[in-house]
């Protein structure tokens, strides 16, 4: 008979039984369900609820249980329903009367949330190290390749040519961002409902305080009803995977693109590359594509949660047992995602000389032919069109800027001269964007120690 069973005169139906049971998720959360246990038994001790001998017992009880778990010896019965009665049933079986005496003060309904909350905090900071894991490996390889020149793009089309280290370094200020949202979904989570109870509180002295502190949350939350029905600590973590996925997803394409034979700008190790079981000569970058793959999940359980959560009356609903597998899901993907993208960057090549090749197609000095003629007193919007008509010649002979007779240049404007071969050249065009920010060496340095800064206070 189920802990529950006690008004019911039948059993419930054995179809149900499976589509009611959250234990074939929930039994994931086993150690938190013993830590919130053995926290709650000791505050009722100190409360003089139960007695010393008891709480004793049902600590022990409850760590035997969790090492018989770390074993992968505890068999887990679906009737059960979830991991708090699974665990509450073995420890009675256990240790008799006492186990019995757990659940006072207490409801499966303040216990799945002070679990699922203790679940996140481990999670949160699972993906905090991992985040700054890919960081630190981000700004390896800024540093490792610091002279590399690449075509900056926009609409995929040439631009500007940019620093490859200024390029990685704009993933890590992406993922800075991510490790903070990651953070405020671990403070988010770091509140306690335990004492909330069924969802009015409890006639039981209970000291909530006392329970959070053991449990390590940093504090209680202060509303019973709120307690049990609170799920925005897991929409938090969702969107922070979310935008990560997301950000690890541009990544990604651009490793697939770079990985191309059109682009050739890096090659990715072997050991983060995969064969094609027909065409012998194919080194694809599946992992990258995967991870591209895995945002479109992550997002779906970000949209699963909202919608579960909407329009749920007061307080807790058992909707909400639909909300630790996606959360734990994406946590889980994330994690992996950010350590694979890690070991595909740390290992790739990067091959500069392609990426300079590419420079010198798409005439990329365009707009500093421009800003040239704009520095010798030409209205920025004339020059504009005087280098368009440049670049429609090249077009028709084709060639590049570079390429073309100073005599072209002189035809198109008089306030060209000989040293028109200082705004083409990629290395001066690059050295020059020297704003805050921008690309030229100089600047990437000192915003290298704005990384290094963020970074340490991470
Ligand atoms: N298995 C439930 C969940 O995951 C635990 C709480 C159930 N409470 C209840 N009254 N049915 O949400």
């Amino acid at each position: 008979m189920a802990l529950w069973g006690g008004r019911f005169e039948g059993g419930v139906a054995t179809s149900t039984q499976e589509f009611g049971a959250s234990l074939p998720v929930d039994k994931h959360l086993y150690k938190q369900d013993i830590a919130g246990s053995k926290a709650h038994a000791g505050m009722l001790a100190k409360q003089g609820i139960i007695s010393d001998s008891d709480a004793q017992a049902i600590a022990e009880g409850l760590d035997q249980i969790e090492a018989q778990i770390d074993a992968g010896d505890f068999v887990f019965d679906i009737n059960d329903e979830d991991i708090h009665m699974a665990i509450e049933s073995e420890l009675t079986r256990r240790i008799g009367e006492a186990g019995k005496r757990l659940h006072t003060g207490r409801s499966r309904n303040d216990q799945v949330a002070t679990d699922t909350r203790l679940a996140v905090k481990a999670l949160t900071k699972d993906l905090m190290e991992a985040n700054l894991n890919l960081r630190h490996v981000l700004v390896e390889a800024a540093e490792a390749n610091k002279k590399a020149i690449l075509p900056g793009m926009t609409h995929l089309q040439h631009a500007q040519p940019v620093l490859f280290s200024h390029h990685l370094l704009a993933y890590y200020w992406m993922f800075t961002r991510d490790y903070k949202r990651i953070v405020a979904a671990f403070e988010a989570a770091d509140a306690s409902p335990l004492g909330a109870a069924a969802l009015a509180g409890t006639t039981y002295p209970l000291d909530r305080v006392a329970s959070a502190h053991a449990m390590g949350f940093k504090q209680i939350i202060p509303n019973s009803l709120d307690a049990v029905s609170d799920r925005d600590f897991l929409l938090d973590l969702h969107f922070a995977c979310s935008t990560m996925a997301m950000h690890l997803s541009r990544l990604a394409e651009e490793i697939v693109l770079w990985s191309s034979s059109e682009f050739g700008f890096i090659t990715l190790s072997d050991s983060f590359s995969t064969g094609s079981s027909i065409m012998p000569q194919k080194k694809n970058p599946d992992f990258a594509e995967l991870i591209r793959g895995k945002t479109g999940r992550v997002y779906g359980n970000l949209v699963q949660l909202l919608v579960t959560c909407k329009g749920l009356p007061l307080a807790y609903n058992k909707d909400l047992q639909e909300d630790k597998e996606g959360a734990l899901d994406s946590a889980h993907t994330l994690a992996q995602c950010l350590s694979v993208m890690s070991g595909m960057i740390s290992t790739m090549t990067v091959n500069a000389d392609a990426m300079r090749a590419a420079c010198k197609v798409g005439h990329l000095a365009a707009t500093d032919v421009a800003d040239y003629l704009a520095k010798r007193g030409m209205p920025f919007r004339e020059a504009h069109a005087v280098v368009g008509h440049l670049v429609l010649e090249c077009d028709k002979r084709g060639c590049q800027l570079d390429d073309l007779p100073l005599e072209v240049f002189k035809e198109a404007s008089p306030l060209f001269g000989a040293d028109i071969t200082s705004a083409l050249d990629i290395d001066a065009i690059v050295a020059a964007r020297t704003t805050q920010g921008g690309t030229a060496p100089t600047a990437v340095a000192e915003q290298m120690r704005l990384v290094r800064a963020s970074y340490t206070a991470d």
